[in-house]
């Protein structure tokens, strides 16, 4: 996908989600359109979707895509990188990424985007797989990230 056709469709999936948000206060509600539009709307999505930390342990949540791990093995892998650094994780070729945990073998590159509460805490993940190589650059991290911020706004 060409850099302008990415910015614009980021651009029209923000406007909607800043309708959307707002007419619930439920977290998993949120999660659950969130990952539902940007799956349908992004070409090169093929798994879309969250994990949450719960008891310290990554669980799946809501999500699109072929059947994924319920659990992830702690300290493992992409998601547990970007929750360890607290940042974004871009993962041009997952088969070079040490410790890459396979949930469908068709995936070949991933992005990991940190989910923080008010206060800080990370409570879990928006990771998104695809099956081509190199998918993912600083255009969907940035707008991932904003899309994530949105997602916190006014929750109780
Ligand atoms: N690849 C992830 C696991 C989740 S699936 O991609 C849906 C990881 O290494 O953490």
């Amino acid at each position: 996908m060409k850099d302008y056709d990415k910015v614009s469709r980021y651009k029209r999936i923000i406007g909607q989600l800043d309708e959307l948000i707002p007419k619930t206060d439920n977290l998993i509600s949120r999660f659950a359109t969130t990952c539902a539009l940007l799956h349908y709307k992004i070409p090169y999505f093929f798994w879309t979707g969250f994990y949450l930390l719960q008891n310290e342990k990554l669980l799946v949540g809501p999500y699109q895509g072929p059947l994924a791990c319920q659990e992830l093995e702690k300290n493992k892998g992409v998601c547990w990188n970007a929750i360890n650094n607290r940042k974004t994780v871009i993962v041009p070729d997952v088969h070079k990424f040490p410790g890459h945990i396979a949930c469908d073998s068709r995936s070949n590159s991933e992005i990991a985007v940190p989910i923080f509460n008010k206060n800080q805490y990370i409570i879990g993940v928006l990771d998104i797989d695809s099956k081509s190589l190199n998918s993912f650059d600083e255009i969907d991290m940035e707008n991932l990230e904003k899309i994530i911020s949105l997602l916190e706004k006014d929750t109780v």
